[in-house]
């Protein structure tokens, strides 16, 4: 589980918080959703929940982050990270090697993964992440959509409890965006992953996520299940987050009937409630 509690986090230099007094508790196994506009603190609060803030970024630390009762300012980044694994929006800066396949071993040895279990997990890793072919290429010839992918794939073959993935469908078209999030659906409901994705496009997080945390000028603005953070489609233009048009009908639609129906996240649900509603 995932604790933040009155996390304020400002960066040394800065002339304010980039997070301010957030509070905030993931379940095991949840998945979750950040949305927000550029420069809300997306980026921040993934590294606080990943450790790299602040071990690896200085600045005025308050509150706590706590993972499973661990502490992330009273830990080691290396023990934080067996049970958080993070992609980075930027992920060149997240790749060493230069062949895909020593990138994932890479990571293995560094985690001490038994020898035994290697070969198995590199495997599913990149064909999870619907990459094998790429398994002999090298980092350069590869497109920055597949780097994302490999840079995904090596946090999957370490298995960590929690994945953490700041923005990556960034480079990607709608059709691999979609895989990846249908991946992570697999990772999350199969494995019991918890997965948290600082995600623009809210079609998907609304067909995926179940619970949305929409963040604004370093503060949670909205926190809750999809469908309850929906209803606030007016609050949440004026904060840069454009609901989906299937969520803008619903609610034309309960103010045209006098009903309040509930948000539909998706075509298929946007489908039945007009059939219903003509029935
Ligand atoms: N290393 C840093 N040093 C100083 N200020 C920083 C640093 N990184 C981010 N900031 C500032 O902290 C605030 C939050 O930035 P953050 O990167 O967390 O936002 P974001 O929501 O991820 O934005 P984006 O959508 O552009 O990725 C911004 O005002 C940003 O300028
Ligand atoms: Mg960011």
């Amino acid at each position: 589980m995932i604790e933040i509690d009155g996390l304020t986090f400002q960066y040394d230099g800065a002339a304010s918080p980039a997070l301010k007094d957030i509070s905030l508790s993931i379940e095991d196994g949840g998945f979750v959703g950040v949305i927000g506009h550029a420069g809300a603190g997306k980026t921040t609060l993934a590294g606080a929940i990943s450790g790299i803030i602040p071990h690896s970024y200085k600045g005025d630390f308050y509150g706590s982050v706590k993972i499973d009762g661990m502490d992330t300012v009273d830990n080691r980044l290396t023990d934080i990270s067996r049970l958080v694994g993070t992609v980075f929006q930027d992920t060149d800066s997240q790749i060493i090697s230069s062949v895909v396949e020593d990138e994932l071993l890479y990571g293995m040895e560094n985690f001490g993964v038994p020898r035994g279990e290697i070969e198995e997990r590199l495997s599913f890793a990149l064909d999870e992440v619907g990459i094998p072919q790429l398994r002999n290429r090298t980092i350069a010839s590869l497109s920055g959509g597949q780097r994302q992918k490999v840079a995904i794939a090596s946090l999957i073959a370490l298995r960590p409890k929690i994945l953490v993935l700041d923005e990556p469908t960034g480079e990607l078209d709608p059709g691999s965006s979609r895989q990846v999030f249908s991946l992570l659906r697999r990772l999350n409901s199969e494995y019991g992953m918890t997965i948290i994705v600082i995600e623009q496009k809210i079609m998907l997080l609304c067909e995926f996520a179940e619970k949305l945390v929409v963040m604004n000028r370093g503060e949670i603005a909205f926190s809750g299940d999809v469908r309850d953070v929906l209803l606030h489609i007016d609050e949440l233009r004026e904060i840069g987050v454009n609901c989906p048009r299937v969520a803008l009908l619903s609610k034309l639609l309960s103010e045209k009937t006098g009903r309040q129906l509930p948000a539909a996240v998706n075509i298929d649900e946007a489908e039945r409630m007009i059939k219903e509603m003509i029935a």
